[in-house]
């Protein structure tokens, strides 16, 4: 009988929904610097999954959901061995969209790895906030999390040329995330 063993999977985050958004052109580019031979990346797009904004009976750290989109959402999230969380910076927090998905779970994200790559144009003060709710949760903040600053003109089209010079912290936060996994 063959033996399968389990490859990790990091689930990669887009953590804002605006039609109009770069996101999804970010997190393309940083899955491109993140991956490694030691877990397999899992785009997570919370603009596909559009998860109604809290509508369950019970509080999620009782972990009885009723309804089947956080059921879906839960399989999921307890299907992946670590995040990056791929957001921009609103008014110097993360977008509402993502504070949704992180409270509709609770179990499910508790003691995993999680890497945040912030993007917004100016200093990224929205590292602050969600810390503390990533604590909150019990996730385990790697060390290496990137701030990435867009330039005026920055445009899905540049996204990797603009990025460039952080590719080098976003493969470091990769090799942190490999390590994390193979010593929990
Ligand atoms: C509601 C809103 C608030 C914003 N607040 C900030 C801010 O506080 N600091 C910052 O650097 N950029 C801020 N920005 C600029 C965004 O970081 C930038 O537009 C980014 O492209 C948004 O990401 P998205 O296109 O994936 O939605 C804000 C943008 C929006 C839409």
């Amino acid at each position: 009988m063959t033996q399968t063993t389990h490859k990790p999977v990091i689930g990669v985050i887009i953590g804002s929904n605006r039609t109009a958004r770069i996101g999804a052109a970010v997190a393309a580019w940083a899955e491109g610097q993140l991956r490694r031979p030691e877990y397999d990346l899992q785009r997570i797009d919370l603009a596909t999954i559009a998860l109604p904004f809290l509508d369950e009976p019970e509080i999620p750290a009782h972990g009885h959901y009723q309804q089947p989109s956080t059921q879906a959402f839960a399989s999921i999230i307890a299907g992946c061995d670590g995040f990056v969380l791929v957001f921009p910076q609103y008014n110097w927090g993360y977008p509402a969209v993502l504070k949704n998905a992180l409270d509709t779970l609770y179990q499910e994200w508790q003691d995993k790895p999680v890497g945040t790559l912030i993007y917004g144009h100016h200093d990224i003060q929205a590292d602050l906030a969600i810390r503390l709710v990533l604590a909150g949760l019990g996730m385990r903040q790697l060390a290496t999390n990137v701030g990435l600053k867009l330039r005026p003109t920055t445009t899905r089209a540049t996204v990797p040329t603009d990025f460039r010079p952080y590719a080098p912290l976003v493969q470091a936060m990769g090799q942190e995330l490999a390590l994390r996994l193979k010593h929990q």
